[in-house]
């Protein structure tokens, strides 16, 4: 009987552990991303002013024109390219759809028509 008990305990231990687990990995994956930062690391790396791929920032473009770019352009011409020429995995690799969620949100809130035109400073 004891013995039993004792399984119980250690079941019920395992399984409210594995819950905060559990708990924890959902919020990690829904935790919010920065549009903003994700921006500076996997965008303005290639498009800051002097570059050669041109400078862009989300007040460039307006609205109609990011959203043109996320829907028809962004595969087209961004397969290929890697992230830099120490770092070879494929930008369209490196950014997750989560995080270009997150990088399109910015651009078009930021856009030159948008009610805050933003740079990315
Ligand atoms: C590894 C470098 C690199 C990274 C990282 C990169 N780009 Fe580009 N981007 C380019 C190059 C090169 C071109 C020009 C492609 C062409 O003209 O065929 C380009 C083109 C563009 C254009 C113009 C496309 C058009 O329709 O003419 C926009 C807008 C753009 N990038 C935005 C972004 C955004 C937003 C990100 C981040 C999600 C990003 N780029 C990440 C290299 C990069």
């Amino acid at each position: 009987m004891k013995r039993i008990l004792t399984l119980l305990a250690v079941t019920a231990l395992v399984l409210l552990l594995a819950g905060g687990v559990l708990a924890d990995e959902k919020k990690a994956d829904t935790k919010k991303l920065d549009g903003k930062s994700l921006y500076k690391t996997s965008c303005k790396v290639c498009h800051d002013e002097d570059s050669d791929a041109g400078e862009y920032t989300p007040m460039y473009l307006i609205i109609e024109q990011w959203d043109r770019f996320f829907d028809e352009n962004y595969v087209d011409t961004h397969t290929g390219l890697a992230v830099s020429e120490s770092d070879t995995t494929k930008v369209i690799d490196a950014i997750t759809p989560a995080m270009l969620k997150a990088i399109r949100k910015f651009c078009v809130d930021g856009a030159a028509d948008s009610e805050h035109p933003m740079t990315c400073g």
